[in-house]
């Protein structure tokens, strides 16, 4: 077994996270127990941080103790294994627009205990301004306005020394043209306020999904 980053091994083909709750999934994902410790494997089909680091991601701002601003964090899939990574001393700020989606985050956070529930827009980070100053921001809300959702919220929360990534989604931006496009088009948006350290596109583990890891400018 192979350390990629901390709290994240690799093993064959394998990427695995020490699971936080020992003997809990946090959906379907295969457990395994390698010298009596608990690990979940972390499917590179299901997970957009997971398809970046089976590409070769070499940036992964994931640290223990990390507090995290999360925004589209849906039922938690992704966000269980940055919960697994950042560990009890961690938080992870999770905002999330639909109810229906809602009502399945909360039974996952109740478990993890690094995990806050936020129902909010991510267009309206004055909903949530009562949150801390992070240390990452990621977002994956897969909107025609995601680069713009990103920086608003850096501007309002990201420490001056910390990250963000983002999973660009080009058919919620226009289904009509090329992706490659569309990925340039957000990159000079993006770069604007950020320096971009690492992207990556994330075919064939999510179509038409680019991954991008981000500085911002004015604070470095
Ligand atoms: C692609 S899914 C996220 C999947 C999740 N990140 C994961 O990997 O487990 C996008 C999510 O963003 C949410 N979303 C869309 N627009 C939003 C907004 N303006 N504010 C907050 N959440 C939003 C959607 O309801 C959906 O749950």
């Amino acid at each position: 077994m192979k350390q990629l980053f901390p709290n994240i091994w690799k093993r064959g083909r394998q990427i695995l996270t020490r699971n936080l709750v020992p003997g809990s999934r946090g959906y379907t994902e295969q457990l395994v127990t390698i010298a009596g410790k608990e690990y979940r494997v972390w499917d590179p089909n299901r997970s957009k941080p997971a398809a970046a680091i089976t590409k070769g991601l070499k940036n992964l701002p994931l640290r223990p103790g990390m507090k995290i601003l999360y925004l589209g964090i849906a039922s938690g899939q992704t966000a269980s294994y940055f919960s697994d990574i950042i560990g009890p001393e961690g938080i992870i700020y999770g905002v999330e627009i639909s109810e229906r989606t809602f009502r399945e985050l909360n039974p996952v956070a109740e478990k993890r205990g690094n995990m806050v529930p936020i129902l909010a827009n991510a267009r309206k980070p004055e909903e949530y301004n009562w949150i801390e100053p992070v240390d990452l921001v990621y977002q994956d809300v897969a909107t025609d306005d995601q680069s713009e959702i990103l920086i608003r919220n850096c501007k309002a929360f990201l420490k001056p020394d910390g990250t963000a990534m983002i999973a660009i989604k080009a058919r919620s931006i226009d289904v009509t043209k090329d992706p490659d496009i569309i990925y340039k088009q957000e990159e000079k948006k993006l770069k604007k306020e950020f320096r971009i350290m690492e992207k990556i596109k994330l075919d064939p583990y999510e179509k038409d999904h680019a991954f991008f890891v981000l500085k911002p400018k004015s604070k470095e």
